[in-house]
């Protein structure tokens, strides 16, 4: 049994310590928002938040994250940086298929959080782990700017 903190709630997981995050997440408490894409470390679609920095669930053994701080994006509207981070998304329609954005946004809040004003290189520095292959990257750039205003 791993006892893990998720969006602010203690859970207990009867999971073997070397099952991914990102499985936990999903298949076991059923959080869906939080998305598998390439599952080794390539695309940013299961980025979570781990005592607030931004974490790929996918490459993250559950064992290692049993007392810490998890965030999906199930929670992530819970933050000043994540809920302005969605609103900017919903203001600029920045989604296209949407599969990659619960990833995209968890970048984009630990962005804002890690740099208050950023500036485009930061931003596309930032984002460039997170993989969109229907291109919204310039609306998911303004969106960021917008959010960190
Ligand atoms: Fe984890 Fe692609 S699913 S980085």
């Amino acid at each position: 049994m791993i006892n893990l903190t998720v969006n602010g709630t203690k859970v207990s997981v009867p999971v073997e310590g070397d099952m991914p995050l990102l499985w936990v997440i999903r298949d076991v408490l059923g959080m869906t928002g939080t998305k598998f894409g390439c599952g080794i470390g390539q695309c940013g679609a299961c980025t979570v938040h781990v005592d607030g920095e931004p974490r790929r669930s996918c490459l993250t053994p559950v064992s290692n994250v049993a007392d810490s701080a998890i965030t999906t994006i199930e929670g992530i509207g819970a933050t000043k940086s994540g809920k302005a981070v969605q609103d900017a998304w919903l203001g600029l329609e920045v989604v296209q298929c949407g599969y990659c954005q619960s990833g995209q946004i968890m970048t984009a809040a630990a962005i804002i959080d890690m740099i208050p004003e950023p500036t485009d290189t930061d931003i596309d520095q930032g984002m460039s782990g997170n993989i969109c292959r229907c291109g919204t990257y310039v609306r998911i750039r303004e969106a960021v700017k917008q959010a960190a205003k």
